[in-house]
């Protein structure tokens, strides 16, 4: 018995990944790859492996990746490359010690994750899988990024575009057309109303409310209850209902996209 458990559609729409998993975990994990652009960049064609690296387990974070991985019959194996990680996860190990799996990676906040999203392909883990929860219902129609993770319980409708390396936290609801560019990060609970643009690497806070149409600008933070009606300026910290500044942000680390994407 077989399930079909992730359709990815790479953004900016480069590949599409049907990726199918034998519910056994001694059975390999196999992929079919199409490219759409072929005068895209793109990685590799094809892989089938036994397991998943979860990259960069800094965080209590790890845990949520790896019980997804978990309820999908993935084995998951923890690379710590940041010193520290909690002992108690799945297959624990240093990058020096294991050739790369296909990976996801193990960290919510989006400066966390653009940054692990880097270090993983110079350390060679340059298989970036998009992972969805099987509790997550993600629309046929929606794209998901490589990298990218919807964790337990969230829900994206029809046409939003999970950009890559984007993660979306437990019971997040994501709208009908909305758009999370690469690296974005949200807490738990958050809601974003229809046709949301969220850019690169911004930060949407635990049971933050969007309302429809608004744009979050590049790096911008979204404080936890937060409900935004109005445009968030990039780099720019917004609380309360309705959503005012509260700071604003150094952009001097501004990163440019995906890293897999931009390899050529
Ligand atoms: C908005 C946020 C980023 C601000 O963090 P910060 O820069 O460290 O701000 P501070 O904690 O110093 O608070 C500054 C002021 O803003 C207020 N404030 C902070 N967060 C707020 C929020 N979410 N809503 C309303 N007011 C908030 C504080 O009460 C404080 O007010 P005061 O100056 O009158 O005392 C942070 O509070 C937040 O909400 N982060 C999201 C966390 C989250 O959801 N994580 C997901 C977990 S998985």
């Amino acid at each position: 018995m077989t399930l079909t458990w992730l359709r990815a559609h790479l953004v900016p729409h480069i590949w599409v990944l049907n990726l199918t998993h034998s519910v056994h975990n001694d059975e390999p994990l196999k992929s079919d790859q199409t490219t759409h652009n072929p005068g895209s960049p793109v990685l590799t064609t094809t892989w089938s492996t036994h397991g998943v690296d979860i990259y960069a387990v800094g965080s209590p974070y790890a845990f949520d990746v790896a019980d997804t991985l978990s309820r999908l019959g993935i084995t998951a194996r923890s690379v710590d490359n940041l010193g520290g990680a909690d002992e108690r996860l799945p297959g624990l190990c240093t990058p020096e010690q294991v050739s790369p799996m296909p990976f996801a990676l193990g960290l919510s906040s989006s400066t966390g994750r653009m940054a692990a999203a880097a270090r993983a392909i110079t350390d060679g883990w340059r298989e970036a899988i998009a992972l969805v929860d099987p509790t997550a219902a993600v629309s046929e129609r929606a794209t998901v990024g490589h990298g990218a993770y919807a964790n337990a319980g969230v829900v994206v409708s029809a046409y939003a575009e999970l950009g890559c390396f984007v993660s979306v936290n437990r019971s997040s609801s994501i709208g009908h057309d909305c758009v999370l560019e690469f690296g974005v990060g949200t807490g738990p609970g958050v809601v974003l109303a229809g046709g949301v643009h969220v850019g690169v690497g911004a930060f949407i806070g635990a049971g933050a409310v969007i309302l429809p149409g608004v744009r979050v600008g590049q790096g911008a933070t979204v404080g936890a209850g937060a409900v935004v009606t109005k445009d968030v300026a990039a780099w720019t910290t917004v609380v309360g209902n309705p959503a005012r500044p509260l700071a604003t942000k150094d952009p001097a680390n501004e990163q440019q996209g995906c890293p897999l994407c931009l390899t050529p």
